[in-house]
């Protein structure tokens, strides 16, 4: 199944993306992900994200666009994919259905996870991650065993850079005027899916795994 994670930041696609990859056996293609691991490493491409993401702006497409088509004719998104946190333009949107195309391999569903803004305000303010393995954690409704540790790989958790307040604002404008758009586009082409992400995780992934078929 090929499937789009479509929301505001802190929606929880990343969380519902994590559950169903795994479930699937599919990988959860995140670009937050891929461009995150580049600052760390301090690629070019790293160095160039690193300033947008900071301002909580997106990456220029052309850039973006170029990696996910690398990442998707990877030999393990043969059998499908879940893309979190890509397209996010109509211009990344409509270049995913070219490359698709060409596949032969077409989108199944776009799923638009739906919070209000208050409520990814509070989430990501308590969001904490691990820069190893990628879990992500939130110190009041998703907290590991023992405080600041991860449970999965034992390293220190982190807040990100870009879930304080400010920038979670700018993060929240950009996704209403650049990003909401795609919700049309994807309606109108009879692929949309929309979910309520403002309950509990589990409520959500049961709502997700109805709504696509394979609860
Ligand atoms: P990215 O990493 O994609 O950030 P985002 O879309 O803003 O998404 P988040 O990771 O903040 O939120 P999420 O919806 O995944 O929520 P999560 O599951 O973690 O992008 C970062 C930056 O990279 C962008 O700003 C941009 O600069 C750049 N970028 C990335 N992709 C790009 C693209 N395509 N084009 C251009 N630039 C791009 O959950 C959040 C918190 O809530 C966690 O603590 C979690 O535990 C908790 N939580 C989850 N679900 C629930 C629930 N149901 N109830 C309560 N708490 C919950």
């Amino acid at each position: 199944m090929q499937l789009v994670f479509l929301g505001p930041p802190g929606a929880g696609k990343g969380t519902q993306a994590a559950v169903l990859a795994r479930e699937m056996g599919i990988p959860q293609v995140s670009t937050g992900d891929m461009f995150r691991a580049a600052v760390r490493d301090q690629t070019p491409l790293g160095r160039e994200a690193q300033r947008y993401m900071e301002a909580g702006e997106l990456v220029p497409d052309e850039v973006t666009i170029g990696i996910v088509e690398e990442r998707l004719r990877a030999r393990d998104c043969q059998n499908g994919f879940i893309l979190d946190g890509f397209p996010r333009t109509v211009a990344q949107a409509e270049a995913l259905d070219r490359i698709l195309s060409a596949m032969g391999r077409p989108l199944d569903r776009a799923v638009e996870f739906r919070v209000d803004e208050e409520e990814v305000v509070r989430r990501l303010a308590g969001r904490r991650s691990c820069p190893q393995c990628g879990a992500v954690y939130n110190v009041h409704t998703q907290p590991p065993q023992q405080a600041g540790v991860c449970d999965r790989c034992g390293s220190q958790l982190v807040q990100r850079e870009d879930d304080r307040e400010e920038t979670v604002r700018a993060r929240l404008a950009v996704y209403r005027t650049q990003t909401a758009p795609l919700i049309g586009f994807y309606e109108q082409s009879g692929r949309l899916v929309r979910i309520d992400a403002a309950r509990r995780p589990d409520e959500v992934t049961a709502e997700l795994k109805e709504a696509l078929g394979i609860a």
